[in-house]
């Protein structure tokens, strides 16, 4: 039998139209990776001091950590590449990965050789299985707003009675983009990037028949100080970054996390 990554990816693909508009953000995505996916991450950590690797992250992963149900099964629904997932999958019986992104299933597919591979072209699943936990992060906030509600009911259709959303790292509503008066922002490559209100994301969740809503602080950036400086001070002081300051500077928080159950 053929074990490769590419004849295990599944097509999971929801009926209905398939109007190409991931085609454009795939290829933006598919670019980045490539271009982070030339370096180790310890090579790109030396040069790149962005919140998605580094201190930073490896904050939020372990917040993420603590307030997932762990055992079971889970799906990564928008899983990205192969980096940081020892840290989230650690623990359950099975683990599906689902991607818009074939690229994405492939390289994951040669690290977790376990690990089943679900393709959608339209982001959406059709499938009987059900799960104990879905977890998406950092998709939300990465794609157009009109896409949101969409995932979020198929995140509630495919888990278990009782199951438990994680639904992490979008990216926040802040100082920032008030300033800049806008949320949505074309991100060069077709790809946008949406800045939620925490009230929107439990909005959202509540309407798509979500319960126990329960925001988690993630973290806040300094503003006025580059990203290198916040991350030795996550480095240095995570607690501080990420738990005490958060809640009563609630306008410098970076990223969105909410954990609720169907
Ligand atoms: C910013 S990356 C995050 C990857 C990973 N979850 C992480 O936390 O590092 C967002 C990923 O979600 C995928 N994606 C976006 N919309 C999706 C959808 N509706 N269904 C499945 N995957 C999606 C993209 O292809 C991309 O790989």
């Amino acid at each position: 039998m053929d074990s490769s990554p590419d004849a295990r990816i599944v097509d999971v693909t929801a009926g209905g139209d398939d109007d190409g508009q991931y085609a454009v953000r795939v290829a933006a995505e598919a670019g980045r990776r490539d271009r982070q996916r030339t370096e180790s991450l310890e090579d790109l950590e030396r040069h790149y001091r962005g919140p998605e690797v580094g201190a930073i992250r490896r904050h939020m992963n372990r917040v993420t950590r603590r307030h997932m149900r762990i055992g079971g099964d889970l799906l990564d629904y928008g899983c990205g590449g192969a980096w940081w997932k020892d840290e989230m999958w650690d623990g359950f019986d099975t683990v599906t990965a689902a991607e818009i992104d074939r690229g994405a299933l492939i390289e994951v597919g040669r690290a977790y050789p376990q690990a089943v591979l679900w393709h959608t072209t339209n982001g959406i699943i059709d499938s009987d299985r059900r799960f104990d936990v879905v977890l998406s992060s950092s998709v939300l906030g990465y794609i157009h707003p009109d896409q949101g509600p969409p995932h979020i009911a198929c995140c509630h259709r495919l888990l278990k009675d009782g199951g438990q959303l994680v639904l992490t790292r979008v990216l926040a509503h802040g100082l920032t983009n008030s300033l800049r008066r806008r949320r949505l922002i074309a991100v060069e490559g077709g790809s946008f990037a949406y800045h939620y209100s925490r009230r929107d994301l439990i909005d959202l969740l509540g309407r798509h028949g979500f319960r126990d809503i329960r925001p988690v602080e993630l973290g806040l950036r300094i503003p006025g100080l580059p990203w290198s400086v916040n991350q030795a001070l996550y480095g240095a002081v995570p607690g501080l970054m990420g738990g005490l300051l958060p809640p009563l500077l609630p306008f410098l928080r970076i990223q969105h996390m909410l954990v609720a159950t169907k």
